[in-house]
């Protein structure tokens, strides 16, 4: 599933990291906060609670059916008591060219063992896998090196774009963490 739709999200804000020349920091990205909460009054005379909107989301290029297959004995387990573990959760393949080694034990070194390492209900497709033309494969394989992590200035949450024009940007003068965009109310007396 590339692209997974949520019913209901349960998250108060939604950040994104946005390619933005102007005040991206390293690797010109920048984070950006949505808000998706809503305030609601309780009555109490307390500042209004804000609660998730449980808006409908769809979460882009994560690329996994969050369920459990059996991949066959290239992946198995066996457990403490004797018994074998055939079904794990599919991993989402969002940001895999950043994450080797591969596998739930980090077995294979390169995405192209661990797609061949496949059996079982994936059989099929890792068959497919290694019948196609080697163009083909490849250009898999560059498509998955393509689904990166990108390394943010401090966290996902820095929403300060910080001051470029500061003497030995960005040792001085770099972003930082700033939720007030989410959290401050000015009518609250928080
Ligand atoms: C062309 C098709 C496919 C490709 C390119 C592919 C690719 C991959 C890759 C790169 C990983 C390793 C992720 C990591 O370790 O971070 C992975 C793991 C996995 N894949 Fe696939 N896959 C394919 C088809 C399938 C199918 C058809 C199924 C299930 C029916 C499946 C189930 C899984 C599961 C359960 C894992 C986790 C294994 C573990 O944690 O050890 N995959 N896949």
């Amino acid at each position: 599933v590339a692209d997974l739709p949520i019913d209901r999200d349960r998250r108060v804000a939604d950040v994104e990291t946005v390619f933005n020349a102007e005040k991206g920091v390293i690797n010109r990205l920048f984070a950006t906060a949505a808000p998706r909460f809503q305030t609601v009054d309780d009555g109490t005379g307390l500042p209004p609670l804000k609660v998730p909107a449980l808006q409908p989301f769809l979460v882009k290029n994560i690329f996994t059916d969050f369920k459990r297959h059996d991949l066959g004995p290239g992946f198995h387990e066996r457990n403490y008591d004797g018994t074998i573990q055939k079904q794990l959760l599919t991993t989402p393949l969002w940001g895999v060219g950043s994450t080797p080694p591969y596998g739930h034990d980090g077995r294979s070194m390169t995405l192209e063992d661990v797609i061949l390492r496949h059996g079982g209900e994936a059989q099929a497709a890792r068959d497919a896998f290694a019948a196609a033309p080697a163009r083909e494969r490849s250009d898999l394989i560059s498509f998955l090196n393509s689904l990166v992590l990108f390394p943010p200035d401090d966290t996902a949450s820095n929403l300060d774009p910080g001051d470029r024009s500061m003497v030995n940007f960005p040792q001085y003068g770099h972003g930082s963490i700033k939720l007030s965009v989410l959290f401050n109310d000015p009518a609250d007396i928080e």
